[in-house]
Order: C-alpha cells, then sequence, then structure tokens
C-alpha cells in the first residue's frame, strides 16, 4: 500500500437496523459486510451497542468469522464497559475502537472523555492489546484529549468529524473551515505523539474530500451515508464511489 493510501472502513450497523425494524433475518448485516468487502472496502466496522439495537452478539461473531477468512480487519465498537471487554476479549477482533455510549442518544454524540476517564479506560486499554487487538480511542479534535491518548496504550485515535459534517449541513462554511483546520493541527500533534489518526462520523460524498485529504489521515469509518446511498445505487456502487473521492483527495495533496 502507498503511504498515502486511505484505508476505508465500513460501518455496516444501519443494515442491521432495517433488519431489525422488522425483527426477521433480512437484510443480513454479514451478507452486508460481504458485498463491502468484495467491493474493495479495507474494514468492516460494527458497534455492539449496550441495548443491541442494530448489531447483535450473532452477527458480531460471524462477522468476525467473515473478515478472519477474508483476512480482512474487524473493527468493533464499543462501550468501556465489563460486559462490552469480555466480549471483545473472547472474539478478539483486529481493531477495537472504544467509544462513549448513551443509551438514549440517537447515536454516538460527542468523544469520549478519555482525559475525564483514564483510570478506567487505561487497564481496559491494556488488557485489550495483550489479548492482540489495535485500540482507538473516539475522540473530538482537542488538545487535552490527545494528550490524554497518548498516555495510555492505544495506538490510534479517531476525531470525530460529527459536528464538521453538521456545519456544512446547516451552511456554516466559515464554522466547517475553522474545524478542517483543528483537524489538521490536531492529526499533526496525534502524530508527534506516536498515534495513528483515523476520521469517522458523519461523511458523505460532499464533505469526505477535504477530512480524506488531511496528510495524517489514516483511515475513515463511514457508515450511515454509505448504507443509505446503496439503496440508490447498490452498495458496492456507493463504496466505489465513496472510494474514488478518498483516492481523488489524496492526489490533490
Ligand atoms: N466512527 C465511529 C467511532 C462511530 O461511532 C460511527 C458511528 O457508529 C462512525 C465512525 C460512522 O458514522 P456514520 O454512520 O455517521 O458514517
Amino acid at each position: 500500500m502507498p503511504s498515502n493510501y486511505v484505508r476505508l472502513g465500513v460501518n455496516i450497523d444501519h443494515i442491521a437496523t432495517i433488519r431489525n425494524a422488522r425483527g426477521g433475518i433480512h437484510p443480513d448485516p454479514v451478507a452486508g459486510a460481504w458485498e463491502a468487502i468484495k467491493a474493495g472496502a479495507d474494514g468492516i466496522t460494527a458497534h455492539l451497542r449496550e441495548d443491541r439495537r442494530h448489531i447483535n452478539d450473532d452477527d458480531l461473531n460471524r462477522l468476525q468469522m467473515l473478515c478472519k477468512s477474508e483476512n480482512i480487519p474487524l473493527n468493533m465498537e464499543m462501550a468501556a464497559t465489563q460486559e462490552m471487554l469480555n466480549i471483545a476479549l473472547a472474539l478478539k477482533p483486529k481493531a477495537i475502537c472504544i467509544v462513549p455510549e448513551r443509551r438514549q442518544e440517537r447515536t454516538t454524540e460527542g468523544g469520549l472523555d478519555v482525559k475525564g476517564k483514564h483510570n478506567v479506560l487505561k487497564p481496559i486499554i491494556n488488557e485489550l492489546n495483550n489479548n492482540g487487538s489495535r485500540v482507538s480511542l473516539f475522540i473530538e479534535a482537542k488538545y487535552e484529549q490527545i494528550n490524554a491518548a497518548s498516555q495510555t496504550e492505544a495506538k490510534v485515535v479517531e476525531f470525530h468529524t460529527g459536528s464538521y459534517a453538521k456545519a456544512l449541513d446547516d451552511g456554516e462554511i466559515s464554522l466547517a473551515n475553522q474545524l478542517i483546520l483543528n483537524f489538521k493541527k490536531s492529526a499533526k500533534v496525534a502524530n508527534k505523539l506516536g498515534l495513528e489518526v483515523h476520521f469517522g462520523h458523519g461523511l458523505n460524498y460532499d464533505n469526505v474530500e477535504m477530512v480524506a485529504a488531511i496528510p495524517q489521515c489514516a483511515e475513515l469509518n463511514i457508515g450511515h451515508f454509505i448504507i443509505g446511498e446503496s439503496i440508490f445505487s447498490g452498495l458496492g456502487e456507493s463504496i466505489n464511489r465513496m472510494r474514488t473521492l478518498v483516492e481523488d483527495s489524496r492526489v490533490k495533496i
């Protein structure tokens, strides 16, 4: 892989959201993951929530089997709870992204407070590392959080792009530009502190390029938009189009 390459992790949670709306077995998120892999996804991301509102335990086990057999990393998103730690230790996914989780939220709102929860997070991260999973922390791009993340054994930070996506949706262009500048500065700081930098949340065809063009960006995790768009174009096509935008944005830097 050229060093300029940005990995595209496809989050398949919302295939399960559609399935669960009817309580049956269709559409199967594992079949979706297989389509995503065939279309060139570099990783599959799935969030096992405490309330199992989309992905369930059986999905996660089947996803791990698929990813292992295809030699593609499964990136398990999880809250820092004992229940999730036990599941992750048994599953041994290649990658784990620790996210904050509140029962009432619609999606992951805001980043993890690594600074405030350092004492809780550090032992969990150590156990996961020792078990062979590479740990990423989903944080806001703020110096205090990046610095706190660098003082754990986490190898990666994923910057929450939700506010940037919302600023653009709301037509707040100068705010969006400021947020991109902050991502650029923060990504440099994170790399200097030895952390790989990923981005995710709310990314779509219209907003992905500015993020993908950040030189330190090593991976993007994108779900809701790709799955939603696949209704119109098919999953393979929505992934291909996203991949092309990402690759084109790297040529320009
Ligand atoms: N990265 C993380 C850590 C997330 O929690 C999510 C949402 O589950 C995503 C990326 C993907 O966000 P979206 O579904 O908005 O593309």
